[in-house]
């Protein structure tokens, strides 16, 4: 039997959390339902962010409300802190993730807060969580390249996904924030993050900025990672980010991964009308 990897959707989140024009709440829940049609298990829904900070991203619950829930697909969202957490809880998520940076400047330009003091503020999410029984992940940002401070030393990346992990999270999720790493770095990170973790607990979240996200995938499939973070149509970006381009696209994913013999569990067909679909949101 082909062995697996999990592609994590991440398009109705990522993908169009950057785009400057709102997006009509039934388009996002249409996505959605075309993914999980697609044959996706994990879908990245929504934001509890502060709506102040990402207002694209404001009709969370409303786009949670309208998806046709599919057996087996786990609804994800971000929640940065408690109201995110509360918010996130009444939509009835599956999963909720919280977000920390290997480094201070993207910290502090993403969150208003230092890496320290964003590990409090994750602090009770991550406590609430486990006392209501929902899976958290974490992302790690900036693992290869931060915009304001420049290359991120691996061991600073190793120490947040260390932290990340001792808050509970079941997976850490590995971004290249700008896509700018190259293959050599991924292979520097990674063997860091492999001396703080297994394999099964890291995946990668590459945006493909400089094109060469598909090379770091193939570096972590030789270091055994097997969930990669993708948005059909290589949509997105990050608002606090600049020069953040889109994250890899999904279809290119699964067809590298279905010529080195790994199975997605994805209908291709699908997945094309779904990315198709996600670029015509651009211009709604
Ligand atoms: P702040 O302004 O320092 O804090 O933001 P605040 O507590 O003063 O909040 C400001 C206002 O927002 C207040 O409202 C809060 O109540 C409200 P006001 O009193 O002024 O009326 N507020 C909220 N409302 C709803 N839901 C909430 C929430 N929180 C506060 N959850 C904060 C601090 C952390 C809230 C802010 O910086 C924030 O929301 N940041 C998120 C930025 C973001 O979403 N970035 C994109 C996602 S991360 C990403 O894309 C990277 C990733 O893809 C991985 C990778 O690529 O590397 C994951
Ligand atoms: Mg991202």
């Amino acid at each position: 039997m082909a062995e697996s990897v999990t592609l994590f959707e991440m398009g109705p989140r990522d993908g169009l959390q950057n785009e400057a024009k709102t997006i009509p709440t039934k388009y996002k829940v249409q996505l959605v339902d075309m993914l999980s049609e697609a044959g996706f298990s994990k879908i990245e829904t929504a934001s509890f962010v502060s709506p102040k900070w990402v207002p694209q991203m404001a009709d969370g619950a409303d786009v949670l409300a309208g998806v046709t829930r599919r057996k087996g697909v786990r609804y994800t969202a971000l929640t940065p802190n408690m109201k995110g957490y509360q918010r996130a809880r009444a939509a009835n998520v599956d999963e909720i993730a919280i977000f920390g940076s290997a480094s201070e400047g993207f910290s502090k330009s993403n969150l208003n807060m230092s890496k320290a003091d964003a590990l409090e503020m994750f602090r009770p999410v991550a406590e609430a969580a486990k006392a209501d029984g929902i899976l958290m992940r974490g992302y790690v940002s900036c693992v290869a390249v931060c915009p304001f401070d420049g290359p991120t030393p691996s061991s600073d990346v190793a120490d947040a996904v260390e932290a990340m992990l001792a808050l509970g999270c079941y997976e850490i999720s590995l971004g290249d924030t700008v896509g700018r790493g190259t293959p050599e770095m991924t292979e520097e990170f990674l063997t860091a993050c492999l001396k703080v973790a297994d394999a099964d607990q890291l995946a990668g979240h590459y945006h493909d900025t400089n094109g060469r996200a598909l090379e770091n995938i193939e570096v972590s499939l030789t270091h055994g990672l097997r969930c990669f973070d993708a948005a059909v149509g290589g949509l997105g970006g990050c608002p606090y980010a600049p020069g953040a381009a889109g994250n890899v696209a999904t279809e290119a994913v699964a067809d590298l991964l279905a010529a080195k013999g790994f199975e997605t569990g994805l209908d291709r067909e699908k997945l094309l009308e779904a990315a198709s679909f996600a670029k015509t949101l651009r211009s709604v």
